[in-house]
């Protein structure tokens, strides 16, 4: 199909408090630039009991979505790798807290950090397929938790991107085909029982540069794209040290002038993901938004994107910039959700860490913590999350 189809908006949401990795690092008796510059982290989005992955959604999307847009969406796919429930999918109460188009197709999937790249290519998919279909909302959500004290502790984070997905899209088309790669392995999982992942810490990151090399090497021969062809390249960011490799990897071959355009785009497409850490399924957007509000780039520009979940799903893509991008990213005012966050110590962020929700059936109340969130998690009673 010569049709565009892309990404119309996007939203964000990330808690109000956030721990500075400086701190981290003191506490932990690490010197703080292994985290700065070794891991490339700043600092890291801490998730408060009245948050969860739904209301980080609602939160995320109410901003981006007009009515015109809640009742013409009739695809909603809930996209997270820390869900809920292990039946009933985040999209349902979604659509009910955000008041979304009933005659809609709703579920959520999973797939490690790559859930959401699954949901853009389906979203796609359903438009190309559905001439009637106006509008799909893909929503990556998730709270990265790899316990106090761990090798992974300063990779954590909290967040949510929410996609609207239309024809003739106002930021970012999406071109076909695309490359896409998988193989069973145990880089990183989180078993039913476990509120924190398990991850081999090394391996995994192996592990995503042999995907990349594996679908870019595709791509290239799928496409006949270049390097060169490429305004940006972004990646999945668990923390931006590990993107990095990625970049320095793809463009090896590169001119010197080539690689540090690519470094300086680089660097814009990771602010926000300094601050906010690893938010899973959602950071390569997250990494997206950063490049779309921070970066000079100009409509007609193509980005590459790599995807990449742990379990493993690689995924290269393509996507053309189109003429409003720039105030389209706008609705998304990250700036804004940044500067309100609150600096927890490690005390602090210790306690809330260890504050989990009742997983024996009794009743919580939990009253307001976060201060501007239009959806908050009120409680817990009789094995239901309460939302408002
Ligand atoms: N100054 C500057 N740099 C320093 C330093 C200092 N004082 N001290 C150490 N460093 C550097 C090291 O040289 C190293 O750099 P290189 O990787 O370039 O060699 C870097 O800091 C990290 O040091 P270590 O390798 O010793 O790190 P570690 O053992 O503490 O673990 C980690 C790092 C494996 C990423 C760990 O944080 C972890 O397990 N994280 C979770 C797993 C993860 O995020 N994996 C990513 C791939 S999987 C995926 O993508 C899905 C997903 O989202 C989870």
């Amino acid at each position: 199909s010569l049709e565009k189809i892309g990404i119309d908006k996007i939203g964000f949401y990330t808690p109000e408090f956030y721990l500075d990795l400086a701190d981290l690092a003191q506490a932990r008796a690490v010197d703080p630039n292994k985290f700065k510059i070794g891991i490339g982290q700043d600092e890291q989005a801490v998730l408060p009991l009245d948050q969860d992955v739904v209301t980080m959604a609602a939160n995320a999307s109410a901003p981006i979505l007009a009515p015109k847009d809640r009742s013409e969406i009739d695809l909603i796919i809930f996209a997270s790798e820390s869900g809920i429930d292990q039946s009933k999918a985040g999209a349902l109460y979604l659509q009910r807290l955000l008041g979304l188009n009933q005659s809609a197709r709703a579920f959520e999937i999973k797939e490690a950090c790559y859930g959401a790249t699954a949901g853009l290519q389906m979203a796609y998919d359903h438009l190309a397929a559905h001439p009637d279909s106006q509008k799909v909302l893909v929503v990556a959500a998730d709270v990265a938790r790899y316990g106090l004290e761990t090798a992974g502790e300063v990779t954590q984070g909290a967040g949510a991107v929410s996609m609207l997905v239309t024809r003739a899209p106002r930021i970012l088309a999406l071109s076909q085909p695309t490359a896409y790669f998988s193989e069973e392995i145990m880089d990183f999982w989180r078993p039913n029982y476990s509120d924190t992942a398990f991850a081999e810490g090394k391996y995994s990151t192996e592990q995503y540069l042999r995907f990349l090399e594996i679908v870019w090497h595709d791509y290239q021969q799928k496409t006949k794209t270049q390097l060169t062809d490429f305004a940006a390249l972004l990646f999945h960011i668990p923390f931006t040290k590990l993107g990095l490799k990625g970049l320095c990897q793809m463009t090896a071959d590169a001119d010197q002038e080539t690689k540090a355009r690519f470094l300086q785009v680089f660097e814009t497409a990771t602010i926000y993901n300094r601050q906010v850490g690893n938010i899973y399924t959602g950071s390569l957007y997250l990494s997206l938004l950063s490049l779309l509000q921070k970066g000079d780039l100009s409509a007609g520009a193509k980005l590459g994107l790599f995807s990449y979940g742990s379990g493993a799903v690689g995924e290269f893509f393509a996507g053309e910039l189109q003429s409003n991008f720039e105030s389209m990213s706008q609705l998304a005012d990250v700036e804004t959700l940044l500067a309100q966050r609150q600096k927890l110590t490690v005390a602090e962020y210790e306690r809330l860490f260890k504050q989990t929700l009742p997983i024996d059936g009794s009743t919580l109340t939990i009253d307001p913590i976060s201060q501007h969130a239009q959806f908050r998690l009120t409680g817990i009673s009789g094995h239901q999350r309460q939302y408002k």
